[in-house]
């Protein structure tokens, strides 16, 4: 009995402790420093605890142009989203290839070493149409990629702190932690479950449909960062906590966080997804209706179609694809327009904007689209000023 194998065959580890940290804390003082945004702050996260495997650092451009234009690492590992470093003109003139670099956050803390292997140009826009599907800057992900620097910077990393902090440090499990888990309860089918928006009834019915073919499920909100109208991950994560102990089986159901940013690129994302939860030891991957998509930039089930492009052996991780799912009242229960014979009069689904609507005005959303534990979360969390959500 084993584990799924991560992604490229070798769990990456690229965190330093101890007498190698140490020294390249003090080297790290006098090399030039580049400042990492939020999104960079967690692919750095990823790649420390080997959650991006096979990757050891940033795109040099042979594989960003190949996981651009093919989907694939140039070694022809099946690799959906670029995973960069850019930096301003102004930086990059202090840097030489073959040196190390400093990483900084926004506030100035060191927490990585690049080892800088290549400084590269590339064309925004055709990532944006490649990877989002649009050059529109008002999609997110497109929005943030606007934003960088002109050059990327390719190199492996050698991580010494925890870039986006140590937020909800219960539930930081690393890949190599969950693996130890589900190897102690004696797991080999694992299903898990991305989310960046409260849980629903619908999320709930297809976390449980998968839960019954596999032995465990492991609840994985995204907790880097979102745009701002999501709710906040600390607002989530009490929602799940609220609903945890009364309706799922505790010793089948793992809850953790993964530190990714949410990039909003739909279906490419939901290939990226599935490939970060097998390398945290997932057998299965939910893929339901608009998988990490933001307006109307794809089709429903893009994201699902998206994986017939593939053989299920280069993917490894076997994505389970749910219908849009909601409640019927004739059925008397969740159900899908697969499994449901009747029309739409008798279902019951709200609009993501008509639930905050009711929300941020204290009505607590009908039972059958949320559970009353979570809406009584969200109302409080809505109704105070937004700054103390996000604390
Ligand atoms: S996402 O950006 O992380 O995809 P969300 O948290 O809403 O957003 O969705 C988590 C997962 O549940 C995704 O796989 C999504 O496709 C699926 N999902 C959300 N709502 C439904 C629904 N009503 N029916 C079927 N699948 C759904």
């Amino acid at each position: 009995m084993s584990l799924i194998q991560p992604h490229g065959g070798v769990l990456v580890n690229r965190e330093a402790d101890g007498a190698e940290r140490e020294s390249l804390l003090r080297a790290a003082e006098a090399l030039p420093t580049v400042t990492i945004n939020a999104r960079a702050e967690a692919d750095l996260e990823l790649i420390a605890t080997g959650a991006l495997s096979p990757l050891e650092g940033f795109l040099r451009e042979a594989d960003y142009l190949s996981v651009r234009d093919n989907l694939r690492l140039a070694n022809g590992l099946v690799w959906s989203i670029p995973v960069t470093l850019s930096a301003t003109a102004e930086e990059r003139a202090k840097l030489t290839v073959g040196n190390d670099v400093a990483l900084r956050t926004r506030d100035g803390r060191l927490v990585a070493v690049l080892h800088l292997a290549e400084i590269y140009t590339y064309d925004k826009q055709r990532e944006a149409e490649a990877v989002y599907g649009t050059a529109e800057e008002k999609h997110p992900g497109v929005q943030v990629l606007y934003t960088q620097g002109e050059y990327l910077l390719g190199g492996k990393v050698t991580v010494l702190d925890h870039p986006s902090g140590q937020e909800f440090k219960q539930y930081r499990h690393t890949p190599a932690q969950t693996r130890a888990l589900f190897a102690e309860k004696g797991w080999q089918r694992i299903v898990a479950f991305q989310t960046r928006n409260p849980v629903h009834r619908a999320h709930e019915y297809i976390q449980k449909c998968a839960l019954e073919t596999v032995d465990g499920l492991l609840l994985h909100p995204i907790v880097g960062e979102t745009k701002s109208d999501d709710i906040p991950a600390n607002v989530r994560l009490r929602a799940y906590e609220a609903i945890l102990e009364n309706y799922y089986p505790l010793d089948r159901t793992v809850l953790a966080v993964l530190p990714a940013a949410m990039r909003y690129a739909g279906p490419r994302e939901a290939i990226f997804h599935a490939t970060i939860r097998k390398n945290y030891g997932c057998s299965h991957f939910i893929v339901g209706r608009d998988h990490a998509g933001v307006g109307n930039y794809y089709g429903t089930y893009d994201a699902q179609k998206i994986f017939l492009n593939f053989t299920p052996e280069e993917i490894g991780i076997t994505p389970m694809f749910f219908d849009n799912t909601f409640y019927c009242r004739r059925c008397d229960g969740m159900a899908s327009l697969k499994t449901c014979p009747h029309d739409a009069s008798q279902h019951v689904s709200l609009s993501g904007t008509k639930v905050r609507e009711m929300l941020a005005n204290g009505e607590i959303p009908p039972p059958e689209f949320t559970r009353q534990e979570v809406a009584e979360v969200l109302i409080a969390a809505l109704s105070q000023p937004l700054k103390k959500a996000a604390a």
